[in-house]
Order: C-alpha cells, then structure tokens, then sequence
C-alpha cells in the first residue's frame, strides 16, 4: 500500500527533515520498492492521508509538530499506522526536563540541572545557577534538537545572554551541568524485551562544538565507532537501553550521552525519538557498524510502523 514519508513541518528543524532526512529516507524505501509518497504536513492537513488512501506512515519529522505526540496522536485518530514511539513517550522525550526527571526516578544518571521559567529569568536569578551548578553550564530550550539556541556558559557574564536566547525558543529553560568528557550517541532499535542497543559512535566535533554547522554542514566532524573499551561499550549500550525503556519507546530511539572524563561515568543528555536520517546522521552510522544498511534500516523501521 502507500507510505507517506512525513517531511517538513514547522519545527525549528523542519529545514533538516526537508532536505536532509526525508528526501533520504524516501529514496531508500522508493529504491526497496515501496509506494512511497513525501507529505509535508506544514502544507497540507493530516486529514489527506487518510482521503489519499495512505496506509502507513514514516515520520521523518524532527522537533515540534512531529516528534512530540502530537502528529502521533493525529495519526492514531486517523488509524494510520506509523515509525517510531507513540503518544506517550514522544512527549515525554521531546522534553528534556521531563526525560530526566524519568530518568532520575528510575536511578539512571543525567547531569544536574536546573530548570527556569521564561517569567523568571531576572539577572539575579542567572547569576546565581553558576554557583548551584558550577562552570561550565550548558543552557538549552528543553524542546528543540540540533543544538538549537543551545550555548555553553563559561562565566558569570554571559548567563543571562544565554538564557534570554534559549527563551527565544521556549517558555522553559533548561541549565545543566557541563560533563566534561567525550560526546557518544547509542542507537537503539525495537521495544520492550526485544529492543536492542546498536554501536556506540564516539563524536570528534571541530573544535569540541557539535553543534548545529557541525551537524549538518561540516566534513570535519568525525563518527567513530569501536572507540571504547568492550566493557565501557556494553556500559553505555545497558544504561541507552534502560532509558529507553525507561521513557517507554518503540521503533527507534537515539540516546545522546556524556562520557565523564574524570571517572568514564556516562551520563544521559537526552532521548531522541525521530533522529536525524541525513547521510552523516548518527543512526545511519551506527547501524553500518552493526551491518545494516541505511536502506535495510528505513525498510525495517517501516515494517515496525502501527498504531
Ligand atoms: N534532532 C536531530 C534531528 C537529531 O537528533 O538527530
Ligand atoms: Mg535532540
């Protein structure tokens, strides 16, 4: 039947889901010979698939209004099946605040933060974090991806910068603990007793800054897998696996994770739900370590799609 590749939106990072991740994503499935169609719902309403006759979805859509549970949600009412978790722990995995206090409560580790509200972002209220949390202090909108109005606070002077731009695009501000170490992301695939955990790729960012140009637009950021010990590779593959579980995910998931450099302690950043399908994303990468091709895993990922 017909598959609609989700594409698009207006998220913050609908231009990586445009031209990247979907246009990806379709051609795999096209090239395994499904009937694959793109859908850009900031174009066109939901409520089409169903009168198109789409039969599944594959949500290539990153950020709000696609990986939140919202277009989940609109697809369980239209009885479409679709990739990846539902409702529930979309929602909760589009929320970084919301993550770690799951996380938390289930004894995994996270850094330390503290959470503010844009009403009370007043001068005195910043300089005071540094002192709960120390320094270095990373600041982020607890709702967007891709390093989106993230920054990394090296002094007193430049928090409230930080916060007022993270206010920008949300109502709530993340400021965590800078865990100086090694940046990894662990892959998992499935769900509950079957769910399993893929390579773990190591991140060798210019600079030390994978952030948004170093995402999407550089050639020097390096992918490393089979960079850690065996022991520190199952460590890192049981505690993405747990919070995986934890956040009650399905499909595929990708846990971005902070190696402590002091201690080799790995420390969850966040969940996410919809990850990045460029050529030079994380998932692709990891599953190539593990033998699977980036269009085995679009094809496996559809077949995992329901309601
Ligand atoms: N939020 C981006 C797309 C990622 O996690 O890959
Ligand atoms: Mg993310």
């Amino acid at each position: 039947g017909k598959v609609a590749v989700l594409m698009g939106g207006d998220s913050a990072e609908r231009e990586v889901s445009l031209t990247m991740s979907g246009p990806g994503v379709l051609a795999a499935l096209l090239h395994g010979g499904v009937d694959a169609h793109p859908f850009n719902p900031a174009e066109r309403g939901l409520h089409e698939l169903k009168a198109e006759g789409f039969e599944r979805c594959f949500i290539a859509l990153h950020g709000r209004h696609g990986e939140d549970g919202t277009v989940q949600g609109a697809l369980e009412l239209l009885g479409i099946p679709y990739t990846g978790s539902g409702v529930l722990a979309s929602a909760i995995a589009i929320d970084k605040i919301m993550t770690k206090r799951l996380w938390l409560a289930d004894g995994l580790a996270t850094p330390r933060y503290v959470k503010l509200k844009k009403s009370d972002i007043g001068r005195e209220r910043c300089m005071a974090i540094p002192d709960e949390l120390g320094l270095p202090i990373i600041v982020k909108p607890p709702h967007e991806g891709s390093s989106m109005g993230m920054s990394k606070v090296m002094g007193y002077s430049e928090m409230l910068d930080a916060v007022q731009l993270a206010a920008q695009f949300d109502d709530e501000i993340l400021c965590e603990e800078f865990i100086a170490g090694p940046e990894l992301t662990c892959s998992v695939l499935g769900e509950g007793d079957s769910a399993f955990a893929l390579p773990v790729v190591r991140i060798e960012a210019e600079g030390g800054n994978y952030d948004y140009q170093n995402k999407y637009f550089t050639d020097t950021t390096r992918y490393l897998t089979g960079a850690l010990s065996d022991e520190q590779e199952a460590q890192v593959q049981a505690l993405a696996l747990a919070a995986y579980k934890s956040l009650g995910c399905r499909g595929w998931g990708r846990a971005d994770v902070m190696l402590r450099k002091s201690d080799n302690k790995p420390f969850l950043l966040e969940m996410n739900t919809s990850p990045g399908m460029t050529s030079h994303s994380l998932v692709p990468i990891s599953a190539k370590a593990a033998g699977i091709s980036y269009e085995q895993l679009c094809l496996w990922l559809l077949s995992q799609a329901r309601l």
